[in-house]
């Protein structure tokens, strides 16, 4: 049985889309003169992020996705990760850029990114829209990140709870209704 829930707002429309104006402008500086860059989204809830973060890049892009295995409908993550889609495209001598929605105990984004690395791209860097450094559980940090935020569970602007709450606009924090 679902416990019942309200989100309270996190970090606004408005916040985001600010934010994802500068960190275009990083990611432009930094692969400044790329023949193409490969954009690849984890699915699925970077599909928000990926779409509005390719569409302030002012570079030759191609967009690809993978999926890793993570939360199921719970709210725990899982510790071992498994690739359940993998990109269409070849990266080969190519540069690559992951997006992920948030970087929580870490095993995720770093899997996919070693993942990724042995198919030898030329230049690989990450980013995630959210970053929760209190519940790290591996060494990894994104190349650059959207926002750092508590250890708190998130929904919304492509982020879910149990598949619901994706196409909020903005990041909400779930807070359950029946705590004592
Ligand atoms: P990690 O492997 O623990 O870093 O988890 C990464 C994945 O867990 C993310 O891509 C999300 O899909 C999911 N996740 C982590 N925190 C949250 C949250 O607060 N809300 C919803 N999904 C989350």
């Amino acid at each position: 049985m679902s416990r019942p829930y309200v989100i309270d707002q996190m970090i606004s429309a408005k916040s985001i889309a600010a934010r994802i104006e500068a960190l275009a402008r990083d990611i432009h500086d930094a692969f400044d003169g790329t023949d193409k860059l490969v954009v690849v989204g984890l699915l699925r809830g970077s599909f928000v992020f990926i779409a509005d973060l390719v569409r302030e890049l002012d570079l030759p892009v191609e967009v690809d996705f993978i999926e890793a295995s993570s939360y199921g409908d719970g709210m725990e993550s899982s510790r071992e990760v498994r690739i359940l889609k993998d990109l269409r495209g070849t990266i080969e001598g190519r540069d690559v850029l992951i997006v992920e929605d948030i970087v929580d105990t870490g095993h995720t984004l770093s899997h996919v990114t070693d993942y990724l690395r042995s198919r030898h791209p030329a230049r690989l860097k990450t980013i995630a829209l959210l970053d929760k450094p209190a519940r790290r559980e591996v060494d990894f940090r994104a190349d650059w990140t959207g926002f750092e935020i508590p250890d708190a569970f998130v929904v919304g602007y492509g982020i879910d709870f149990a598949q619901r709450n994706r196409n909020l606009p903005y990041i909400g924090q779930v807070r359950f209704t029946d705590d004592a």
